[in-house]
């Protein structure tokens, strides 16, 4: 029998529903059969620097043994055993033990869910809990901010603040208020006299505060660097502040470091940057490098203790079947050993300021408004005119394909091309996404 070619792949594959599905989104994919490194393979012979590490995850690069390894070890001896109801196994128990305390003192409680939409409904959903058990059960509603990625289940939809998540689901679940972002290179509300963009942006979260009243608000969740809104990098005074308001008017802070966990940005989690210390931490995606599905949340020891004290009707009614999944709970622990043991955030540091420094060079086009980022993370925004800084997404669109066309996988988020390459690349690969990226910006200019 001949070998099936591309287009019998892509005909086979209509019978999926792809994630954020349109007709016309879908036509004409990538058929990706093999990775290796930053590199992946596609059945029609393309080889592609993956620039954005699958979806921000594959922190280890494609192919790895070890990874696999400790899968197959895992699935043979226990794939999977209930943690409902008085079991657990042994690869939860160690990851939930080497978790503790690792990303924030005082968070030394992990829950585990699969993903990063079930960490935030988990810590929505604990933050109301919370505030009941505390005798303040008015305090319900979440603050976020507008541009923020927090997911597609139903609470992560609306705690999204990027309306065509909302447009076709709603209506729209009440009590989700949404604030703007420090976003530096475009902040669309006014300053007041002396203010930084920084402060700006904290004063509008005790605002959004005193206008809904704080004994209505359970929490405020914020990405320490927003990505799918644009890779936001904040400035360097904003979490500070957001912090004191936060303990002022006793609101939870909950960190979705979905994407900036795991040393993403330099440090293990991003809030470190700054100092601060969220209450609940939400993660997913790195902690196991993409290789199985895992995510969480993790709580201080004070909410830690406001559930251990409940009585029984009380009981905190959560939990998915794959919680504490043994196989995943495994590759995580894998995972962990080989970002200690390679220190991915100082590899994400150093990489990342020669990223950085590359991408900076592309601003004498015309086109390229601004380049940011943190580590391994970095934005670069295309705009039609650089005085106006008009948002260009449809040059961001022909600039994606050009590069794509040039082997180079990056991702268009509106007008800012992003990229987040995996943190096991290495310098020529680096300067292989600066290269083919203005190649690309090259062929359009003409
Ligand atoms: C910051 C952030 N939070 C949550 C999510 C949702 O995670 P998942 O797709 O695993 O549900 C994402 C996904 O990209 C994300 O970037």
């Amino acid at each position: 029998m001949s070998k099936p070619t591309t287009a019998n792949w892509i005909e086979k594959d209509r019978r999926q529903l792809h994630p954020v599905y349109h007709p016309k989104s879908h036509i004409d994919p990538l058929v990706v059969e093999r990775g290796e490194g930053v590199w992946l393979y596609t059945t029609d012979g393309q080889k592609i620097l993956d620039g954005m590490a699958g979806l921000w995850n594959v922190n280890a690069g494609y192919g790895n043994e070890e990874l696999a390894r400790a899968a197959y070890d895992q699935m043979k001896q226990l794939a999977f055993t209930s943690n409902f109801a008085g079991m657990t196994n042994l690869p939860a128990t160690l990851l939930a033990d080497k978790l503790a305390g690792f990303a924030y003192e005082g968070l030394n409680t992990t829950f585990f869910a699969s993903g990063g939409s079930e960490a935030n409904d988990s810590a929505f959903k604990t933050a109301r809990y919370y505030w009941k058990r505390k005798g303040k059960p008015t305090k319900t509603k979440i603050i976020a901010r507008k541009g923020a990625y927090h997911g597609v289940t139903m609470y992560a939809t609306f705690a999204t603040g990027l309306e065509k998540y909302h447009t076709m689901f709603g209506p729209a679940i009440p009590d989700f208020i949404h604030i703007p972002a420090p976003n530096a290179y475009r902040f669309d509300s006014a300053l007041q006299p002396g203010e930084t963009i920084g402060q700006a942006a904290a004063r509008l979260l005790e605002e959004a505060i005193l206008r809904e009243g704080a004994e209505n608000i359970a929490a405020f969740i914020a990405e320490p660097v927003m990505g799918v809104g644009g890779v936001i990098v904040p400035p360097d005074d904003y979490f500070p502040i957001i912090r004191q308001i936060c303990d002022k008017y006793e609101i939870l802070l909950i960190a979705d470091e979905v994407i900036t966990g795991f040393g993403r940005t330099g440090e293990w989690f991003a809030l470190k940057h700054w100092n601060v210390k969220p209450d609940i931490l939400s993660f997913a995606k790195a902690i196991t490098s993409g290789y199985a599905q895992l995510g969480g949340i993790q709580l201080s020891d004070e909410i830690r203790e406001t559930i251990e004290t409940a009585s029984e009707g009380e009981a905190w009614m959560h939990g998915y079947t794959y919680s504490g999944h043994a196989m995943a709970c495994a590759v995580g622990l894998k995972n962990l050993e080989i970002m200690e043991r390679d220190n991915y955030p100082a590899r994400a540091r150093e990489l990342g300021k020669r990223l950085l420094a590359g991408l900076q060079t592309l601003k004498e086009f015309p086109f390229v408004g601004d380049v940011r980022g943190l580590g391994l993370v970095c934005g670069v925004e295309i705009v039609s005119n650089k005085e106006t800084k008009t948002a260009d997404p449809a040059l961001a669109a022909r600039i994606f394909k050009a590069a794509q066309a040039r082997g180079l996988r990056s991702r268009p988020l509106g007008a800012v091309l992003a990229f987040s390459p995996p943190l096991a690349i290495n310098e020529e690969e680096v300067d292989e996404i600066v290269r083919r990226l203005g190649a690309a910006m090259d062929g359009i200019g003409q």
